[in-house]
């Protein structure tokens, strides 16, 4: 199924059983919580899209100036033939990464991987209608699964941009940079967003704009559970908040019940009750320093080779190769 340049390893009911099952994992815990891939069906997507040019989210911006800087150095360093975008959204971004690799004469394939359908058909056509000759291969799946598919001439250029790391808990962290370092060859690359830690101010800001587009993105999880799982949330029931969290280095979205409630969630079979004030955790997003990005990626195998940041040294961005 799928477009003819689009390899879809997500089947719709293995979906909705992956929903199936986290939703009765997340919302049956005594903190109750959900995982952040399920924000993204069309709408939400294009909510993200959004919140990435609201002012008070600097991470697209950041990262982008630091791409745009950058891009031709990481053609030089790398000769990269394959470049794979993980979680690439619109990969809006990556066309940065392509101007450089293209102009630098060594990149002959685009593989963009990503868990929703609609953003990925979207930005393979307009990709593959802007860059004569390169061959564009869109992969629908989930990174934490699907990275054994990886295709490509070698060698490769992993990218893994936005931050997006950050919503992994630092266990499952740890098994995703070795997961990724496993598939690579050796001498083979990993270019990585960070976001980094700041101030509360502005991290709290970030993920709670004054448009309240991060409050309507958090909101479209339950909007994605009534869809899928017949459930009947209603979202204005539910408060948007954004946390930092100095101890665990991270940023927590929330959805805190304005009243007490039961939502019937039929397709997962269970009934779930709220307290007034009680609060779902939807994401975590991680921030970092730049010696403790280091170490982690060493951990599992990379050398770091380059780390650069914009110039108001919010975001890092870290090229390594992989070690033996
Ligand atoms: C797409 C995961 C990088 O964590 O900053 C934006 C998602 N959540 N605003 C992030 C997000 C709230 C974003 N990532």
């Amino acid at each position: 199924m799928g477009e003819p340049d689009l390899d879809v390893h997500s089947d719709p009911d293995d979906v909705t059983a992956a929903l199936r099952a986290d939703v009765r994992e997340g919302l049956t815990a005594a903190r109750k919580w959900l995982p952040p891939k399920w924000f993204y069906d069309a709408r939400g997507s294009a909510l993200f899209e959004q919140i990435t040019v609201l002012p008070e989210y600097y991470p697209t911006r950041s990262e982008r100036e630091v791409l745009d800087r950058e891009a031709a150095e990481i053609a030089r360093v790398t000769g990269a033939r394959t470049l794979v975008e993980l979680g690439s959204g619109s990969s809006e971004k990556t066309r940065l990464l392509l101007d450089g690799l293209r102009a630098h004469g060594t990149l002959d394939e685009f593989v963009p991987l990503d868990v929703s359908e609609s953003a990925l058909a979207e930005a393979v056509a307009a990709i593959s209608a802007d860059y004569e000759g390169l061959s564009v291969r869109g992969v629908v799946g989930d990174f934490t699964q699907h990275l054994g598919l990886l295709p490509g001439e070698r060698p490769r250029l992993v990218a893994f941009l936005g931050g997006t790391i950050g919503n992994f808990l630092p266990g499952e962290r740890a098994k995703f940079l070795r997961s990724v370092r496993d598939v690579l060859d050796e001498g083979e690359w990993l270019l990585l967003g960070t976001d980094l830690v700041k101030d509360a101010v502005t991290l709290e800001r970030a993920y709670d704009d004054a448009a309240g587009v991060t409050g309507e993105f958090n909101r479209n999880v339950l909007r994605v559970i009534n869809a899928r799982l017949g459930a009947d949330f209603d979202p204005d029931r539910f408060a948007h908040e954004s946390y930092w969290d100095a101890g665990e280095s991270w940023i927590e979205m929330r959805l805190r019940a304005r009243e007490d409630m039961v939502v019937r969630i039929p397709g997962a079979g269970i009934d779930v009750s709220f307290e007034e004030g009680e609060h779902i955790r939807t994401e975590v997003s991680a921030k970092f320093r730049p010696a403790g990005i280091g170490a982690e990626l060493a951990d599992a195998g990379f050398s770091v080779e380059r780390w650069w940041t914009d110039e108001r040294n919010l975001f890092g961005v870290s090229l390594s190769r992989s070690a033996r």
